[in-house]
């Protein structure tokens, strides 16, 4: 298909990657035909005067009705609320459906659009890792594609030369930066606040996946994605503290040899790789200039990161619905801890216990996970005394 007849939605258009994304769509010249948010009025009406897509969404009814008076001069249809997120609309024109929603709020998208059999530009992994067998399934059995944006798995992808799978892939090495605590021990992270928290050192994100980065939770959640995304057994995933982030990941294959993708840090690369795939344009990430960097840094994770990593491996070994459970008690947690409600290493215990009193059931279907995630979320309210209590 011919680059500028490619027909996109994002889902998540206001945030850190929903922006980057038309940074790259206006790049390559694609035609927007329909962008979402949550709350963000004025980011998403700047976008509707710019890109002129046929649908805009908001989730948050209010933040519909004041968008509505703004852009009562202009074409595009404003739907409105969370009930609207797989309104047939949003999908049946375009080619691509851009998620880049943060969280289990992401998930519909998801299976609305492989449901629709279109091509899934993921960046929101929260889909995969709650519902990474039944989106896959999904996506094998309607011939549809889930390209990841998340920098890594796209290092990926990107290694294995486009393809999902190959017969000698020995081990999948996951980088990660390590986050604004590298190297420090736990007992030096207690009063940590939530500024010296959102510092890290090579990525600009949102709120939630920068304070995942530095508990780690997000590199456990991206060994999940790997996992589903390119069907390799846990045990043949390691992670890598790479301080630089300029080897994105790599692979090794049967022979010890490993291919590794470099490039400078810039998320608009991964999401022109899933715009294009499998084919490669000019960008506007810079180019990267290993005389400048000099050296490149390795380590083996530490013991804090462990524990996050660890939770991770552990719910996608046992399975069913427990890597739900994870993930909606890690989104409690980091709201508790943005909110100043409990201690940084306090997020990771909070996961702990939920996740302790939590009784495993098997995964047959969406509304299993949406059950699970709910069980969480009252789980977790009924007890936010307590965590606010003990790991202050
Ligand atoms: N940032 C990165 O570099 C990066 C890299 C790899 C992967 N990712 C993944 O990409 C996803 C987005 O990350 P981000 O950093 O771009 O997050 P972000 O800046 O917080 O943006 C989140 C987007 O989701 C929307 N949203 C929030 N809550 C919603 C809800 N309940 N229903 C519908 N939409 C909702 C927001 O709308 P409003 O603005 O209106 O609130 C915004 O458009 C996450 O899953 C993250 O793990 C991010």
């Amino acid at each position: 298909m011919q680059e500028k007849s490619k027909k996109i939605t994002l889902f998540g258009s206001t945030g850190f990657v929903g922006r980057q994304t038309l940074e790259v769509i206006s790049h390559l010249g694609l035609n927007v035909i329909a962008i979402t948010a949550n709350k963000n009025v004025s980011i998403i009406e700047r976008q509707i005067r710019k890109f002129k897509p046929k649908y805009a969404l908001m989730t948050d009814e209010r933040a519909a009705t004041e968008l509505k008076l703004k852009i009562r001069d202009s074409s595009t249809k404003i739907l409105c609320g969370k009930d609207e997120l797989c309104n047939p609309n949003l999908f049946e024109e375009s080619n691509i459906i851009v998620n880049s929603i943060v969280g289990i709020a992401g998930l519909l998208p998801s299976v609305c659009a492989l449901a629709a059999k279109k091509t899934l530009a993921l960046a929101n992994k929260e889909s995969l890792v709650v519902a990474g067998k039944i989106l896959t399934s999904l996506a094998e059995k309607n011939c549809a594609k889930i390209l990841p944006i998340d920098s890594e798995h796209s290092a990926i992808l990107q290694c294995l030369n486009g393809k999902f799978s190959d017969k000698f892939l020995k081990k999948i090495i996951l980088t990660a930066s390590g986050g604004p605590f590298f190297g420090k021990k736990r007992e030096e992270l207690l009063n940590v606040s939530v500024a010296q928290a959102m510092k890290h050192p090579t990525w600009s994100m949102g709120n939630k996946i920068t304070i995942d980065s530095a508990t780690m939770m997000n590199k456990g959640f991206e060994l999940i994605e790997a996992h589903w995304l390119f069907n390799v057994d846990v045990q043949s995933i390691d992670v890598l503290i790479h301080r630089e982030s300029i080897i994105h990941s790599l692979v090794e294959f049967a022979d010890n040899s490993l291919l590794a993708n470099l490039a400078v840090p810039d998320m608009r690369l991964p999401i022109q790789y899933a715009l294009t795939y499998p084919e490669r344009y000019t960008s506007l990430a810079k180019n990267l200039n290993l005389y400048e960097i000099n050296q490149l840094t390795f380590y083996k994770p530490n013991s804090f990161s462990l524990d996050a990593l660890n939770l991770c491996k552990n719910a996608l070994i046992s399975g069913g619905s427990l890597p739900v459970v994870v993930n909606a008690a890690n989104e409690f947690a980091v709201d508790l801890f943005l909110r100043n409600r409990i201690s940084f290493l306090g997020i990771i215990e909070v996961i702990k216990f939920i996740c302790t009193a939590y009784k495993n059931s098997p995964i047959n279907n969406i509304d299993d996970v949406l059950n699970a995630d709910d069980w969480t979320k009252n789980f977790a309210n009924s007890n936010l005394d307590s965590f606010v209590k003990y790991f202050k």
